[in-house]
């Protein structure tokens, strides 16, 4: 918040494209010279609105290697930052920060067999720019994304999924989720409920298990605390760094 930008810190980008997904969800492709980051970050995105400078976390969606930048964002109703950000235009300034941060990365995750990517609506981003790198595909032997939503029409970037499941075909599945509405190809439930129905594990074709298992959980805080708890029922841990384990995780809010 202030009014001041740091120079140091933020850099002005350009916005390319604001893609509109529906009604809601949107991506913003910007063009700003940001400092490396690691697949699995989040940089800020800032703008002056009314004098003032406001910012907010966003992750990073394109792979470190990728340009333009993608954010994936969802109009929060009465937002201070997000009902601006759907008002940008080709052309138009909006600031990063340079430097990312983050720890939801594969860096962070110790070895493991299989790889479990666990998401609700807009925190599907820092996963598919780890899964647009080699390291998953050269260290686990299975990888699984989930994407948990309210409406099948909030399952974005299916295109990009299908072309990781086309490099990745013996690797790699995707589990739509949706909670609202009845599909014949989604889970109709919350993650820790078809973690206790046995319907996630099932639809994977394996089990988590401390043994076997490293799940990285990211989204709304009520989501990564109530599947971290039913996961800990099964004797994973949270992976700090000080003490490893198997539940690597970054809330939303
Ligand atoms: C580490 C981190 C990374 C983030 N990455 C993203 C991202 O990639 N994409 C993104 O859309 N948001 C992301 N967020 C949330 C983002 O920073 C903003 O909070 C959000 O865009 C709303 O901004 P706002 O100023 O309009 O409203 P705010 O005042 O910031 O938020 C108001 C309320 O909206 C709800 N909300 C906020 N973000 C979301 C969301 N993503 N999905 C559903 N409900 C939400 C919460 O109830 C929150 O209390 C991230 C947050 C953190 C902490
Ligand atoms: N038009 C509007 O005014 C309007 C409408 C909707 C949302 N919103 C805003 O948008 C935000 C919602 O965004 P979103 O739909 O992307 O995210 P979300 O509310 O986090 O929902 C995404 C998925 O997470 C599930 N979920 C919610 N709580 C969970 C929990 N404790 N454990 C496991 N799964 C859980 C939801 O299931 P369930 O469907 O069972 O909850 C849904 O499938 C809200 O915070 C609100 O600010 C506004």
């Amino acid at each position: 918040m202030g009014n001041t930008i740091n120079p140091d810190r933020w850099c002005e980008g350009t916005v390319v494209e604001l893609k509109r997904w529906t009604e809601r969800l949107y991506s913003l492709r910007v063009d700003a010279p940001v400092d490396a980051f690691t697949a699995g970050q989040f940089s800020k995105l800032g703008l002056m609105i009314d004098d003032e400078f406001i910012s907010r976390p966003y992750s990073y969606v394109n792979a470190p290697d990728e340009r333009p930048l993608e954010f994936y964002f969802i109009t929060v109703p009465d937002g201070p930052l997000t009902q601006h950000l759907v008002m940008l235009e080709p052309g138009d300034s909006v600031y990063v920060m340079r430097k990312a941060s983050g720890f939801l990365c594969l860096n962070e995750v110790p070895e493991s067999k299989h790889l479990w990517l666990l998401s609700t609506g807009t925190a599907i981003g820092p996963f598919l720019s780890i899964l647009k790198t080699p390291e998953p595909w050269q260290r686990f032997e299975r990888v699984v994304l989930v994407h948990a939503v309210r409406t099948a029409e909030e399952l974005s970037f299916q295109d990009s999924i299908q072309s990781i499941a086309n490099q990745h075909p013996q690797q790699f599945s995707y589990i739509p989720f949706v909670s609202r509405e009845d599909t014949d190809f989604a889970i109709r439930d919350r993650i820790p409920g078809a973690l206790a129905s046995g319907a996630l594990e099932s639809r994977a074709g394996n089990t988590i298990t401390p043994e076997q298992s490293q799940v990285m959980i990211c989204g709304n805080p009520d989501m990564v605390k109530d599947t971290s708890e039913a996961l800990k029922a099964r004797g994973l841990q949270r992976n700090r760094r000080r003490t490893p384990g198997h539940i690597t995780v970054e809330n939303y809010w």
